[in-house]
């Protein structure tokens, strides 16, 4: 059976670029019966950068019942918590003993915190150790991500390699799975949309937010007359994730006939987007009313995950030498 895993931090709302470019591959993945399907908050990760309690664990149940609401089945999927897998900071530390200084000190989701000025704790640069960890102990094979996550699962190779090279075939490589169309969605400014860009369209806000965050979408300054190339606008390639083929080429066309503003397309894209999002919104606020519903799914998926978490790290226990009684 195919394993296919994939984890998301709660450091923030997820937006429009977690959905376009990961949750989406992730739930359009259960139409798969033979795989196996394992998605987790990273809420170890989250605490490299989110150091507020109140905030770090609001933030974790929200991504449960963002992925909730959006249609993950838990008889199809498992929904779980990284921290309610320990076991995962264990590997962690063993696969840390077999990472070079020069391999972390080349991530450039490190360097860039580092370049924006935030101060580097010891757990920031370890982070792509935790990540390989996260997705060797559940011996994955298949890892859909965005693009910004494709160097950490290289380093995941490299490092199960580097271990399968001392101790033998002990870990499964997994391949990255990304989504060429999706992979870098942009944000409201043109850049990655990214939650420490404060550039995100957010999936789960109010209305009047999302309307806001929208129109806030940064374009060239053509005048409403002037004939605009819908190749270039990022408010279009948004346009098109949520459109179907027809009005796709209307809305091209009106970009270049000229008479139609980026006030319009703005106000077309917002209508799509709350279109898509007003079926799932109960299911959310119903949600936000029962914790209990979420954590009911969170322990169950974090009970079965364990299961797999607890064998693989016996087995790597016992291949380097680490006695298991
Ligand atoms: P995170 O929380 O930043 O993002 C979650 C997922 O959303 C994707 N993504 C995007 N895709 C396209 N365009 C964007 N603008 C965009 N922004 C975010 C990310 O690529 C990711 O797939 N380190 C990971 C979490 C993690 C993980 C793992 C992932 C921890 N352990 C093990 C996979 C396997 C992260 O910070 O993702």
């Amino acid at each position: 059976k195919k394993r296919v895993l994939s984890g998301i931090q709660p450091s923030g709302k997820l937006h429009l670029g977690n959905y376009l470019g990961a949750i989406k591959q992730h739930l359009d993945s259960q139409a798969q019966a033979d795989w196996d399907r394992y998605f987790f908050i990273a809420n170890y990760h989250s605490l490299t950068t989110l150091p507020d309690a109140a905030e770090l664990r609001e933030r974790t149940l929200d991504v449960a019942r963002t992925y909730l609401a959006l249609g993950l089945d838990p008889e199809k999927s498992l929904l779980f918590m990284q921290t309610d897998v320990p076991e995962v900071c264990e590997l962690a530390w063993i696969l840390t003993c077999f990472a070079p200084m020069g391999l972390l000190q080349r991530c450039t989701s490190y360097k860039d915190k580092v370049a924006r000025g935030l101060s580097a704790n010891h757990g920031l640069f370890a982070y792509p150790v935790l990540q390989a960890a996260d997705i060797l102990i559940y011996d994955s094979h298949l890892v859909p991500v965005g693009s910004d996550q494709k160097q950490h699962v290289e380093v995941c190779r490299d490092l199960a390699i580097k271990v399968n090279q001392t101790y033998g075939e002990l870990l499964v490589v997994p391949d990255p799975v990304i989504k060429e169309d999706v992979a870098v969605i942009p944000g409201t400014d043109g850049q990655k949309m990214s939650k420490s860009y404060h550039n995100t369209i957010e999936l789960f806000a109010t209305k009047k937010q999302l309307k806001k965050q929208i129109m806030s979408i940064v374009t060239d300054s053509k005048g409403l007359e002037e004939p605009k190339d819908p190749d270039t606008c990022n408010v279009f390639r948004l346009y098109h994730f949520f459109a179907n083929a027809d009005e796709i080429a209307e809305m091209a066309q009106k970009y270049r006939a000229g008479g139609f503003g980026y006030g319009h397309a703005k106000l077309a894209l917002f209508e799509k987007v709350d279109a898509f999002l007003e079926p799932y919104r109960d299911r959310y606020n119903h949600l936000l009313e029962h914790p209990d519903e979420v954590m009911d799914v969170l322990r169950q998926g974090a009970k079965e995950a364990r299961k797999t978490a607890i064998e693989t790290t016996r087995r790597v226990r016992e291949a380097v030498g680490f006695i298991n009684h």
